[in-house]
């Protein structure tokens, strides 16, 4: 579609603007508010601001807690509801202590709106330029190499948490090896789109395996060792993995399945949920664990190898997870899904084995680090020896082949490699202790920075179209655009994680599951009203103005963070 006659605007984009522009007004007026409120207390009494900003930082959840104090369980229900009419009202009404009691929410909100508004400018409007990708194997080698060395002079750091092997803290300092190992994955991976660097398609799929396989491995030691099956940590979870693409796919127009890590993560991590969560009170039984995981190798067999299953399974859900690509329009809907799931359907349950195995391998390592050095030494050049070797066939055998035929060979092998990286990277102490902090904290964005790309790095140009274009702000000097969009792109992102956190803790309460459902529903009503106010706003403009808006359904955000706290 050319935009060539006016503009094509849908449904999901006016009930974002019908959204975003009272509760920008709000923020605009409630920074008014504060302002004069400080200059007039400052004028009293300096020490007051000091009360104003403790009182600012006490968390929505305890306010919560503070309030419902005494209240039995059944009127803690009818509390909520009214509470959340109350708010609406005060917000409708611009009652002014509620604004400035929101102030940093509606901030957030509103920041988390400008930037869907800057994607929308980048990605589909002519303001910024765009360019073509071009490849250039000495370019993207010399920088990849180039920010391994910035980043091992700038950010090294040995961790000094001497109880890695001892249990307690093993979660923590995983997390920084995990976090790096990411990074470094993430990096090449988004090169790889900057450049269209297609010779290194098979190394992006075993990257995105990996990413599975944490998932399987993060979110199962959680669970067993945590025992957190709570709804709210769950509803968490979601909310970290789906609020912004949501968000994307409504002012972008675009299906969910455009980002497909994400509904690839939410299915595993929901699975891997689904799985230890179901008779949570015998996982202590490691027998229990077994049958669990031999079931989850047979259903991924039932859905994945046997023809037909899964169409059957999945073509209810065709509307959020069907994906139509303008450059190939004959493939079948559900066809984008069905490769990308299909490709990494088992390795998520070997994350899973690897997690439980995890204490005793642990322990075992602590044992060997403990032995006389002959033993340690010949153990270790042993299993190096066998991860070199391993992981060479596996190179030339697999790696080497094309695209097509790799990709069949994947969902089968793509834990050689994975295991290979796991035994080099953790097989001295020293290698262990040691982390590369700035891949870590490129690691910590991977999401964001994922859905990101595709339109404030790249560009997509259309609804559903693959980033095929570079944004080109400083046109003839590629290099220079390249160093600008990305410092912008990355900062954006890390912005744009920070802000997925504090609307999380306002949104999802931690303690109170009825408040959380009680939100959740007040997200849903006020979506729908916005999206209803949308297409009757559209009807009326499309028959009475311009006839060239064009209606195009679009999906309505079931989670719509509107203000319900
Ligand atoms: C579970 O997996 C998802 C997706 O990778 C991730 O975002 C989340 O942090 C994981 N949870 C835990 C507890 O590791
Ligand atoms: C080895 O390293 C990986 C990541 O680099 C980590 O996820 C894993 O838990 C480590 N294994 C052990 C046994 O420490």
């Amino acid at each position: 579609m050319v935009v060539s006659d006016g503009p094509i605007i849908s449904a999901g984009q006016v009930a974002f603007l019908l959204g975003i522009i009272p509760i920008f007004v709000a923020w605009i007026y409630s920074e008014f508010l504060e302002y004069k409120k400080t200059s007039s207390l400052s004028k009293l009494h300096s020490d007051n601001n000091l009360l104003d900003l403790e009182k600012e930082t006490i968390k929505e959840d305890d306010r919560a807690v503070l309030l419902e104090g005494g209240l039995p369980r059944s009127a803690s229900a009818k509390f909520h509801s009214s509470a959340i009419k109350m708010n609406l009202i005060r917000f409708m009404t611009m009652d002014d202590s509620f604004l400035l009691e929101n102030r940093t929410t509606l901030r957030a909100m509103s920041e988390f709106g400008a930037v869907l508004v800057y994607f929308y400018i980048c990605d589909r409007t002519n303001i910024l330029g765009e360019s073509t990708k071009n490849y250039n194997r000495d370019l993207f080698v010399f920088l990849y190499l180039l920010l391994i060395i910035v980043s091992a002079m700038t950010s090294l750091r040995k961790h000094t948490d001497k109880s890695t092997f001892t249990g307690k803290s093993t979660l923590y300092l995983n997390r920084h090896q995990t976090e790096e190992w990411k990074g470094w994955m993430q990096v090449i991976f988004l090169m790889y789109h900057y450049f269209a660097a297609t010779e290194i398609y098979n190394a992006i799929r075993v990257f995105i395996a990996a990413y599975v396989w944490m998932t399987g491995f993060g979110n199962f030691s959680y669970y067993y060792i945590r025992k957190d099956f709570s709804i709210a940590r769950f509803a968490q979870m979601m909310w970290r993995l789906n609020l912004f693409v949501v968000f994307c796919c409504i002012v972008l127009n675009n299906d969910y399945m455009l980002y497909y890590i994400c509904p690839m993560h939410t299915l595993f991590t929901v699975m891997v949920y689904g799985v230890l969560g179901i008779f949570n009170k015998y996982n202590e039984n490691s027998s229990v664990i077994a049958v669990k995981i031999l079931s989850c190798f047979l259903m991924v067999i039932l859905i994945w190898e046997t023809p037909g299953v899964f169409d059957i399974l999945w073509s209810p859900l065709t509307f959020l997870l069907g994906y139509t690509d303008p450059a190939k329009p004959d493939l079948p809907r559900l066809h984008e899904w069905h490769f990308r799931s299909g490709l990494d359907r088992y390795i998520w349950i070997i994350g899973m084995i690897y997690a439980y195995f995890h204490p005793n391998v642990e322990k075992w390592m602590e044992k060997l680090e403990e032995s006389e050095i002959k033993k340690k030494l010949s153990v270790k050049t042993g299993l190096v020896a066998v991860s070199l070797s391993v992981g060479y066939l596996w190179y030339e055998c697999i790696y080497k082949l094309d695209k097509v035929s790799y990709n069949k060979y994947h969902p089968y092998t793509s834990w050689i490699p994975i295991t290979v990286y796991i035994c080099l990277r953790n097989c001295t102490q020293q290698l262990r202790s040691f982390s590369l902090t700035l891949f870590a904290w490129l690691g910590k964005i991977t999401l964001e920075t994922y859905i990101s790309q595709f339109h404030i790095w790249l560009r997509s140009d259309m609804p559903n179209g693959q980033p095929k274009w570079l944004l080109s702000v400083i046109p003839e000097y590629p290099l220079l655009n390249f160093m600008l969009t990305t410092a912008i792109y990355v900062l954006v992102s890390h912005r744009l994680f920070e802000l997925t956190n504090t609307l999380k803790t306002v949104f999802i309460p931690t303690k109170d599951n009825m408040r959380l459902f009680y939100n959740f529903a007040a997200g849903a009503a006020i979506s729908l009203c916005l999206y209803c106010g949308a297409v009757i706003l559209l009807h009326i403009l499309h028959s009475a103005v311009s006839p060239t808006l064009v209606l195009e359904n679009n999906m309505v955000a079931s989670d719509d963070p509107e203000l319900c706290s």
